[in-house]
């Protein structure tokens, strides 16, 4: 069954001195956020869904950290929950080693839609969280422009969201998380809507940001390559309910660069996540499914209209 070049093609669990002292040295650095215990039950109609059981991780200073899993593993609900948005139903985080509640400018966040204040300009959108916490208006403007031009926005300040593409509207999302210097960065699938291409181009713009600012990413996706390419380490979920499965050390070296994507290191672990993502007993099921969401579409007669 298997193949020459599958049989060449390593474990990423079999690390290289190089790779286990990258993490050994990673796992000293000071711990960030700290999750303990959580768990999220969400009582429907239907009975107590639960969307998250046990979940236990820390990231790391300066970590950048994916979470992947099939869709309604918990993804959303975790990232909600960190960011204060959601309460959770037990269990503890801890931010530079203190409890958290509710939402604060110490957790930045970036979604998948565009959020931005279509009736305010680049730079007032960027100001805006600056004003809130208190900036004085020649302070915030500063700030703002200086964040502005750290993600390659500078000539566009003065323009409405409406004139700019997916890419620059989610690099303004960005600026606008960073400007108040949270001590972690939260981000639900922030490229998920774009283009391969702006997608791939945007990655390379994150990595190019978090190299020249202190913060911890947390960064939630369903890309194997974009969670590969981005992540110190990659937390895998599993759904119903929404549990850790395994933490994967990413062993591509740092700092990455898009021709590493066919790296022997990095088709390992893409394979691993495949194993973990998509077992191959559960194919059947998958497309089952999605047969059944079809014929749904085909008899639900108020569907086609919205294509
Ligand atoms: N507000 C809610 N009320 C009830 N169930 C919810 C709610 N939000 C999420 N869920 C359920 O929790 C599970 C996880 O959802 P979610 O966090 O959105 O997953 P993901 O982002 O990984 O796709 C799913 O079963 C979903 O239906
Ligand atoms: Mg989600």
């Amino acid at each position: 069954m298997n193949n020459e070049s599958e049989i060449a093609l390593q474990d990423y669990r079999q690390q290289s001195d190089a790779v286990r002292d990258r993490f050994d040295r990673l796992k000293q650095r000071p711990v960030t956020l700290e999750v303990k215990a959580l768990n999220k039950v969400f009582n429907t109609s239907k009975g107590p869904v639960t969307a998250l059981k046990n979940i236990n991780f820390k990231t790391h200073k300066r970590e950048f950290v994916c979470v992947i899993g099939p869709s309604g593993c918990g993804k959303s609900t975790l990232i909600r929950i960190l960011a204060g948005l959601e309460t959770p139903s037990s269990g503890e985080m801890l931010l530079n080693g203190e409890a958290v509640h509710g939402p604060c400018s110490d957790r930045g966040m970036v979604f998948q839609g565009y959020t931005l204040f279509p009736w305010l300009t680049v730079k007032r959108n960027v100001m805006f969280g600056l004003l809130q916490s208190g900036h004085g208006r020649q302070a915030a403007e500063e700030q703002a422009l200086q964040w502005i031009e750290l993600v390659g926005l500078a000539k566009f300040a003065d323009v409405y969201p409406r004139q700019l593409s997916g890419g620059m509207k989610q690099r303004v999302a960005i600026a606008r998380a960073l400007a108040n210097q949270p001590k972690i960065l939260l981000m639900d699938e922030p490229f998920g809507a774009l283009d391969p291409q702006t997608r791939q181009k945007m990655q390379s713009y994150l990595l190019d940001i978090w190299q020249n600012i202190d913060v911890t990413i947390l960064f939630i996706t369903h890309d194997l390559d974009e969670a590969i390419y981005l992540a110190d380490r990659i937390l895998v979920l599993k759904a119903h309910p929404g549990e850790v499965q395994e933490v994967i050390e990413v062993p591509v070296p740092q700092p990455r660069s898009p021709q590493q994507f066919l790296s022997a290191e990095f088709l390992a672990t893409k394979r691993r996540l495949e194993e973990l993502i998509h077992p191959p007993n559960e194919g059947e099921a998958f497309s089952t499914e999605n047969l059944n969401m079809v014929r749904m579409v085909h008899v639900n007669d108020e569907v086609p209209s919205v294509f």
